[in-house]
């Protein structure tokens, strides 16, 4: 009993003067730490948590970085932003709410002299031109919609009984992201350019925007498939989320289930989810957006710039000094596990 006493008492003071020194190296350490606030336009985004997490891991280390839910409102953003710059941080990463508000932040960090690293939602060519301590981090939206199209393509020319009623033209329907985001427009658009381009025609029969969500998704497949049943020949989601959604639907009606009625889905994101999907055969294929090289770049970028650095040091390449690009991947079951 003795002895297991005086053991625990000496292991208590060695836990007492470790605890000690580290709370002070610690502080020591935190107080050199440039401060990064980060705000994320919602928090309950599938993608953005990706992103969000890398930024958190790759500024682990090095610097402070606080990141904030703007909970989907730019007012509450606004005032996150307000509430950084009094608190002296060195450098801001945002994600907008409304990509259209960047104009205003912009404002507010160059009378502060607080450089500002844009992420996934693009501001306006004129606003990244306000100020020159102002950067984007983000992937080229066209390119996404592009292999979308293409994963399409290759499905069509393989399965010529894709095309159900064998009128020579694909039937879709489009599932669209928020309406104005640069990715919900771009992809819309490219997939279907990607497709026509190739040489195939297409008819779209309806189209909707689901907003990001999986449930709402969900939602607007049921309708479509409502209104247009066996006419569906391929259903194009800007994302995952509302992919796999829509599949949730298509199994409600018997189809994806591993029988004969089957309709193609294709997303864009490569989430967890949208990986499994395509393993077990209900979505056809998506495209890798690229959260962690995007969250890495964006801190590296943040933290170049807080600490007086050039931005071009971080080994990212900077596009006309301003825009680094993420590139995308084409994902389908020839080459899912990779990204698993
Ligand atoms: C897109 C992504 C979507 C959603 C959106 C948020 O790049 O594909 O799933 O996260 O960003 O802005």
């Amino acid at each position: 009993m003795k002895n297991r006493s005086n053991v625990g008492a000496a292991a208590l003071a060695v836990l007492a003067v470790c605890l000690a020194a580290w709370t002070l190296t610690g502080c020591a350490k935190n107080s050199d730490k440039p401060r990064i606030g980060v705000a994320i336009y919602k928090f309950d985004d599938t993608f953005m948590s990706t992103v969000r997490n890398a930024i958190s891991k790759a500024g682990e280390e090095n610097a402070t970085v606080e990141i904030v839910d703007s909970q989907n409102a730019q007012p509450t953003q606004n005032d996150q932003i307000d509430n950084f710059i009094s608190r002296s941080v060195k450098a801001l990463a945002i994600n907008p709410v409304d990509r259209t508000a960047a104009a205003v932040i912009i404002q507010k960090a160059k009378a502060a002299d607080v450089p500002v690293v844009f992420f996934n939602r693009e501001p306006l060519a004129s606003d990244m031109q306000a100020w020159d301590k102002i950067y984007y981090v983000g992937a080229r939206a066209e390119e996404s919609g592009t292999y979308q199209g293409q994963i399409a393509v290759d499905y069509f020319r393989g399965n010529p009984g894709a095309d159900k009623n064998g009128d020579g033209v694909i039937q879709y329907i489009m599932i669209m992201g928020e309406p104005g985001h640069q990715d919900a427009e771009l992809r819309t658009e490219y997939s279907v350019k990607a497709i026509t381009d190739a040489g195939l025609r297409v008819e779209q029969l309806a189209r909707d925007t689901a907003m990001w969500d999986r449930v709402r998704g969900q939602e607007k497949m049921s309708a479509f498939l409502a209104a247009h049943g066996e006419r569906i020949e391929l259903v194009l989601c800007n994302n995952d989320d509302m992919a796999l959604g829509a599949i949730e639907a298509l199994k409600a009606e018997g189809y994806n289930t591993g029988g004969a009625k089957y309709i193609p889905v294709i997303g864009v994101d490569a989430t967890a989810p949208a990986l499994e999907a395509i393993e077990n055969g209900t979505l056809l294929g998506t495209v890798l957006n690229d959260g962690q090289n995007q969250g890495q770049a964006a801190y590296d970028i943040a933290f170049a710039v807080a600490t007086g650095a050039n931005p071009s040091s971080t080994g990212w390449t900077l596009d006309g000094g301003k825009y680094v690009w993420v590139p995308y991947q084409m994902v389908t079951r020839a080459n899912y596990l990779q990204f698993k």
